[in-house]
């Protein structure tokens, strides 16, 4: 059965129902009108736990994700008051009880692990369950556990859930084996309230991370090295307020970026933060591929003939991760053999079992892929594995010939915001489907 519009959307990504689970996409559609990027979805992941921290505090520019109705559902759990006004979102932890988060709600998303950090800090205890979120490594978490014990809490395991305690939190220099984001993040949160100084050496440095510290530090935390691999934080007794705006999701603007090389007649991509995108952009210019950079806008055509690349994953400002899987779909556009090495995760390519049943040609070996290009694309049956496979299929459903389903969208809505809406708008004939 035929659904229509964002309030459909809208009531899956608040209720995470299973009923309607596909999307399907009649390829081929000139894409062009503009396209809003929504705030970062790996900013607000971090900053919703991290309010918590704070009394009450505001959030502008919240993207319409279930991860973080996930989030919100956790705060709920927890006795926080939450409100929304539009994509703002009040939130009131001064009523907030310490309790176990279980498997039921840990696993909705990777990020319900910051509430590691950020309850470790409040409360100097956390009894928590694993996280979820997409299924593209190993993607181990010692480096959090690791930081925690430094700053003088003790770890327990017992089978999934974890109780992290201490009797009080010292400042420590941590130095990380991999500038991971997860872990700065999470030993930034516990190290907010700790007694005198902790640097985190080697640590990440994406923009979102920098926009943590903006908003800790807008409440009264003293954090510094903002977009740089060593962060210091001078304890604070407490914190007050605090506001931020989440910055714009540049992964989104990526994907939608891809859309508009592949398919735009004057797409402009806006509200997009340029600057975060520098390595995405090299490799585009290497393609040979139609963009405009005009301030916050990306204005972008598709071209006929695009040359081969080589692509190596790697941790900001290198290429990111996050856009591996959607660019492929670009590379399978391109005269000759690309290759792309995939550095940060063990098992990100599981989009091209799909891509190849749409009629590519691409080989993975090892970390590798080699994806043989021109191709013309035949839509399809296929399924969603995770959250940037999902928008690979979704780039590879608005070239290809005829229509094409994707299952299992409930990834694609983790991390999309009004997906459905911002490609109708600019011309795509996409809807979703009952089953
Ligand atoms: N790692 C460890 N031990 C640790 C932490 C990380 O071995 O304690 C390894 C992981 O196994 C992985 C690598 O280090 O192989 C990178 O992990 P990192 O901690 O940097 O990633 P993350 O925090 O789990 C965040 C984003 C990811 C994004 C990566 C890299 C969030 C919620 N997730 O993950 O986003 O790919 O940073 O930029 O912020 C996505 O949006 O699709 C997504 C997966």
């Amino acid at each position: 059965m035929l659904q229509s519009g964002i309030i459909v959307l809208e009531i899956y990504v608040e209720n995470g129902c299973d009923y309607m689970d596909m999307i399907k996409v009649v390829g081929g559609q000139t894409l062009s009108g503009k396209i809003y990027i929504s705030g970062s979805k790996n900013s607000a992941v971090s900053l919703i736990p991290a309010a918590i921290l704070s009394d009450k505090v505001v959030i502008e520019k919240v993207p319409k994700i279930s991860d973080v109705n996930s989030l919100k559902e956790i705060l709920e759990y927890l006795n926080v008051d939450l409100k929304f006004d539009g994509d703002k979102l009040y939130i009131d932890s001064t009523s907030m009880v310490n309790k176990d988060i279980t498997n039921e709600y840990s696993t909705k998303l990777r990020a319900s692990y910051y509430f590691m950090g950020a309850l470790l800090a409040k409360f100097k205890k956390v009894v928590i369950s694993l996280p979820g979120g997409c299924s593209i490594g190993k993607r181990s978490f010692d480096f959090h556990l690791n930081g925690f014990e430094r700053l003088g809490a003790k770890v327990n395991n017992d089978g999934d859930l974890y109780t992290i305690s201490a009797n009080k939190l010292v400042g420590a220099n941590i130095k990380l084996p991999f500038p991971s984001v997860g872990a700065t993040v999470n030993i930034m949160l516990a190290a907010v309230f700790a007694e005198g100084v902790t640097t985190i050496e080697n640590a990440a440095s994406e923009p979102e991370i920098g926009n943590l510290i903006e908003f800790l530090n807008s409440a009264g935390a003293k954090i510094s090295g903002k977009d740089t691999t060593k962060v210091t934080i001078i304890g604070v007794s407490n914190l007050s307020g605090g506001k931020v705006k989440v910055i714009p999701d540049r992964i989104e603007a990526g994907t939608y970026i891809l859309a508009g090389v592949m398919n735009g007649e004057n797409l402009e991509i806006c509200d997009v933060r340029p600057d975060n995108l520098t390595s995405f952009f090299d490799k585009l210019r290497e393609m040979g591929a139609s963009f405009e950079i005009k301030g916050n806008s990306v204005i972008t055509n598709k071209v006929e003939h695009l040359k081969p690349v080589s692509i190596e994953t790697a941790v900001y400002p290198g290429f990111a991760t996050d856009l591996q899987q959607p660019i492929t779909t670009l590379l399978l556009m391109a005269d000759g053999v690309s290759t792309l090495r995939e550095t940060i995760y063990e098992n990100r390519f599981q989009n091209t079992k799909y891509l190849n049943e749409m009629g590519a040609n691409i080989e993975i070996n090892g970390d590798t892929i080699r994806v043989y290009g021109p191709t013309k694309l035949k839509g399809k049956v296929v399924k969603t594995s995770d959250l940037r496979a999902g928008a690979a299929l979704i780039l590879a459903a608005l070239s290809a010939e005829g229509e094409t389903t994707i299952t299992d969208i409930k990834h694609l809505l983790r991390g999309y915001s009004d997906l459905i809406n911002k490609l109708t708008n600019v011309g795509a004939k996409i809807w979703l489907e009952n089953e």
